[in-house]
């Protein structure tokens, strides 16, 4: 097995430009994409193969990488109809950068030891312009020997890569990460529309207090376009409301208190609702 040869599949919003960058570093890498045209868009941006299923995709590869939507997704991709772990080589490792719960990766991870194959579940922070510019966080669970074999290539498209525990501690990690965001936002929607309504310069007031206790990655990088209601872009609602879901029905296992997260969640239903499912998550001030 070359292990030059890695499979990505999945090549959307984040997927896409991963896989670029692990060709661009010179792996020979096979695409797979349940729509096909993105998968011949790609092959045109970056050189590399294209495969018609997950199964046919894999063959020759030390690394396969995945980028999908949900649990349910991910499940199809590795075990479905066409599966990739009916044809990995044994000894190869998947790599689920997909956001999904630590159940499906724990489960994942077991299937994987019938097929001789190792699972990481390595879900990545960082968004679109963080997957353009090859700058993902990458929060991963599974075994430590597998991580070190992964890792280089993980690289590729990350700017910190981190092995956080066993098989789920990634996805815990990015629920973590998720449960922080949520009510942080509310907290700067609130504030923006305060300033406003108060008749300050929001602009000016956003280049003072981010220099101070309140700054964060949200306020640098939203507060200007939340303050102009500007919303086409960016992290989709959907999706956040996808992982709040997970949070919550992880918090139900392990017994954490999320009351701020669950209010968070009923806001993003409402705008979901009122059709901005594909706004981004700092949108939350609409409903102010
Ligand atoms: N977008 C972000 O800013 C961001 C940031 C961090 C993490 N994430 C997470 O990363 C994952 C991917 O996000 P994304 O924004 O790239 O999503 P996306 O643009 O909606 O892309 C999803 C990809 O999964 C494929 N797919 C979905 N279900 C499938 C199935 N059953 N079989 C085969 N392929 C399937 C889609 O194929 P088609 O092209 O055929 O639809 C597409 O390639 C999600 O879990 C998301 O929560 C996203």
């Amino acid at each position: 097995m070359d292990e030059n040869n890695i499979s990505f599949l999945g090549l959307g919003v984040m997927g896409y430009h991963m896989a670029g960058h692990l060709s661009k570093a010179g792996y020979n890498v096979t695409v797979y994409n349940r729509t096909e045209s993105k998968s011949d868009k790609w092959l045109k941006d970056f050189s590399g193969k294209k495969a018609n299923t997950p199964k046919e995709a894999v063959k020759d590869s030390k690394i396969v990488f995945a980028c999908v939507g949900n649990d349910n997704d991910i499940k199809d991709i590795c075990i479905g109809n066409n599966g990739a772990f009916y044809a990995m080589n044994e000894g190869s490792i998947f790599v689920d950068n997909t956001t999904a719960s630590a159940d499906i990766a724990r489960l994942l991870n077991d299937n994987s030891k019938e097929y001789g194959i190792s699972f990481l579940d390595a879900p990545v922070s960082g968004g679109e312009a963080g997957a353009i510019n090859g700058v993902l966080t990458v929060m991963v669970g599974g075994q430590e020997d597998v991580f070190n074999i992964a890792k280089p290539y993980i690289d590729t498209y990350s700017q910190a890569v981190t092995l956080m525990g066993k098989s789920g501690a990634g996805q815990l990690t990015k629920m973590v990460n998720q449960i922080c965001i949520a009510g942080l936002l509310q907290g700067l929607s609130e504030g923006i529309k305060f300033g406003m309504l108060s008749g300050l310069d929001i602009k000016k007031v956003v280049d003072v207090i981010s220099k101070g206790a309140a700054g964060s990655w949200q306020m640098a990088n939203r507060a200007e376009t939340m303050s102009k209601g500007e919303f086409d872009f960016g992290f989709a609602i959907e999706l956040m409301h996808k992982d709040l879901q997970i949070c919550i029905n992880e918090s139900n296992k392990n017994n954490a208190n999320l009351p701020v997260t669950k209010l968070i969640d009923e806001f993003y239903k409402k705008l979901i609702e009122q059709g901005y499912n594909r706004n981004d998550t700092s949108s939350l001030i609409r409903l102010l």
